[in-house]
């Protein structure tokens, strides 16, 4: 199986998460792709942030989903992580989605549609891949796999991942049955049996996060893809193994 290396939120170990320039350092440590997380605004646009509310990562503070694209706008997402990055915006999916059509760059789109589960989100987001024609580029997942299977109902062409931080029972064959074509599972999850298992069945597994030189070393190895807040040294980890 292919062994890539996917920016976790982007460069988040030197960046601030889910930004524009998490997103292009990835790009220039060499990662194959970036990951990154979805919500909706109040007014309905899909915007690029972890946490559901805007606390930890800008100067504002309360709820995604309660605030609108304009307002949302105006708040600092650069400066809680380093004063470098003051002005740094929440982008929006499809500005992400404007800059990463020029690039060779995987994306991986996390639907966090947990709680609260934002009935439009699915709609929005293939919209927007379809729009950029990233059909072939983009993986969607979610921890919601209801929000999987939707996906799925109404972009049957799109790929789904099922993501998991608990000991699922033959993944392989649940995620089929939800029409899913990878695994995400959880590094103390993704037990080598799993990762034997999937890639003798030709399901890729892509574990987070795996921010370890030794992990990252052994699961490349193995064939699996990781999800890293420190791609410049996994890409480097990678040349040196294939190097020698
Ligand atoms: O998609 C992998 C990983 O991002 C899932 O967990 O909490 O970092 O969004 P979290
Ligand atoms: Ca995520």
């Amino acid at each position: 199986m292919e062994a890539l290396i996917f920016a976790h939120r982007g460069s988040s170990k030197t960046h601030p998460e889910n930004t524009m320039p998490a997103f292009q350092a990835a790009l220039e440590s060499g990662a194959d792709g970036i990951e990154l997380d979805v919500q909706l605004t109040k007014d309905h646009v899909p915007v690029v942030i972890h946490d559901l509310t805007v606390d930890r990562t800008t100067d504002g503070e309360g709820f995604v989903m309660n605030y609108t694209y304009k307002d949302i706008q105006s708040l600092d997402a650069g400066s809680w992580f380093d004063s470098t990055f003051e002005g740094i915006r929440i982008p929006s999916l499809e500005e992400v989605m404007k800059w990463i059509k020029g690039t060779h760059l995987k994306l991986n789109i996390e639907l966090k549609n947990g709680y609260p589960r934002f009935p439009e989100l699915e709609e929005k987001v293939i919209a927007l891949i379809r729009q950029f024609e990233m059909e072939e580029r983009v993986i969607l997942s979610s921890f919601n796999h209801y929000s999987l299977v939707e996906t799925k109902r109404l972009a049957p062409e799109l790929e789904t991942a099922v993501l998991f931080m608990e000991g699922l029972y033959e993944p392989w064959d649940y995620a089929e049955h939800i029409g899913a074509r990878a695994l995400h599972p959880y590094l103390p999850v993704a037990v080598p049996e799993l990762i034997q298992v999937a890639s003798s069945k030709n399901m890729p597994v892509r574990v987070f996060t795996v921010n370890g030189p030794e992990q990252m070393k052994q699961l490349l190895k193995a064939g699996c893809s990781i999800f890293t807040d420190d791609p410049e040294t996994a890409v480097s980890i990678r040349r040196n193994w294939r190097d020698s």
